[in-house]
């Protein structure tokens, strides 16, 4: 029997090369006065970008632009909010990464109501968001965070009492995502590397977890299937649109399944460090995978704690093997095997490189959430595997 499941409202999605076309018409409807936000890359060394905003330009459109450099702050957020809200923009427009994307969700969400986006973080502020926010879109420019499908937007404010918070309403999934993997093209190869891992993360983490179902399973399989047979060639060959198109699926795959079914501790460890120090999410992911999978999975098969996640890791194993006739377990250290590997041939730097120190370990520990790891782990256990990755 096919057991009961939910599955979360979408945006309206326009996948392939040269969707982005399809911007000026998605836009008629909905109003003239936009604001698009970018990266400080992502649209001026993008020509079909370059294009597209031009014909909206001649088309009457108002355009208003602003940037996102980094992963955004709650300041961030007010600071765009603040300048533009006097404008009577009609819709938001996110053409860059994660960041980009995140920042314009959360501006649409802040454009409608009053205060600083701090009061309705997670864990941050106490108010609690109405759903309201302008129409959205969402056009990824890197393949990884899965934003584009989510209805979340992660904020973070690194220091002493640091923290990577979500602001986060069933409403915020983007109105329409544009994923058109001719946008990624130009996406640099430690970029491409970092979040495709992270999308990597997401799909294993998601398809793990105890909420995961017979669609998400599905979803989260197709995934690793793409970020298998062409993470690695979008890496070495960035104009290989083939490849691209594999990974920007497989990332759009994944913020489907991670809204659905949640994340583990891999993504525990990224909120952990994030709010700490400033690391780029997909390298904390691409990093911590290997250590946090291969000791999942040797806690599974030592301690025979959780059939279930040994069925799956084993099923995993089985699909990017395609070695027939072994056992469950050898299966299953194959998976740790195959993210060991592929992490070193996109050359993830180590997190020490980005300034993670030894005496930083025990006060990120103490934070770590398990979320829906399938293991528990004890806080030894949790630094040696900190401590694999500086
Ligand atoms: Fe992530």
């Amino acid at each position: 029997m096919v057991t009961a499941f939910s599955l979360l409202r979408t945006p309206k999605i326009f996948f392939g090369p040269d969707r982005i076309r399809l911007l000026p018409d998605l836009l008629k409807p909905v109003g003239t006065n936009l604001l698009i936000i970018t990266g400080s890359r992502s649209h001026l060394g993008n020509w079909h970008v370059v294009e597209v905003l031009d014909i909206l330009g001649k088309e009457g459109f108002t355009l208003c632009y602003d940037k996102i450099g980094s992963e955004p702050s709650p300041d961030d957020v007010d600071r765009i909010v603040n300048t533009i809200r006097n404008e009577n923009i009609d819709a938001v427009i996110s053409i860059g990464g994660g960041s980009v994307i995140d920042a314009g969700k959360a501006v649409s969400a802040m454009l409608p109501v009053e205060g600083s986006v701090r009061d309705y973080l997670e864990g941050v502020g106490t108010a609690s968001h109405p759903g309201i926010r302008k129409f959205f879109i969402a056009v990824p420019t890197t393949s990884g965070t899965g934003s584009e499908a989510t209805a979340n937007a992660v904020l973070s404010e690194t220091g002493e009492n640091g923290f990577k918070r979500s602001l986060r309403h069933e409403n915020f999934v983007p109105d329409i995502a544009i994923v058109d993997p001719r946008l990624v093209v130009n996406c640099p190869p430690h970029i491409t590397a970092a979040s495709g891992m992270d999308a990597f993360t997401q799909l294993l983490e998601s398809y793990l977890s105890d909420k995961s179902g017979k669609l998400t399973d599905t979803l989260s399989l197709e995934g690793m299937h793409n970020i298998h047979t062409h993470l690695y060639k979008a890496y070495k060959l960035g104009e290989d649109l083939e490849a691209r198109s594999h990974v920007s699926y497989a990332a759009l795959l994944s913020g489907i399944t991670l809204a659905n079914a949640g994340l583990g501790l891999v993504h525990g460890f990224a909120s952990a460090i994030g709010g700490m120090i400033s690391i780029p999410h997909g390298i904390i992911c691409g990093k911590l995978m290997g250590s946090v999978n291969r000791n999942n999975i040797r806690k599974i098969i030592q301690d025979k704690s959780n059939d279930r996640a040994l069925e799956k890791y084993a099923a995993l194993g089985n699909m990017l093997s395609s070695v027939p006739g072994k056992d469950p377990a050898w299966y299953a250290l194959y998976v740790a095997d195959f993210i060991e590997e592929l992490t070193e041939k996109l050359s993830i730097p180590h997190l020490g490189t980005y300034g993670l120190q030894l005496k930083d370990l025990e006060k990120i520990v103490a934070t770590v959430s398990h979320k829906s790891n399938p293991v528990q782990f004890s806080t030894d256990e949790l630094m040696d595997m900190l401590r694999a990755c500086i």
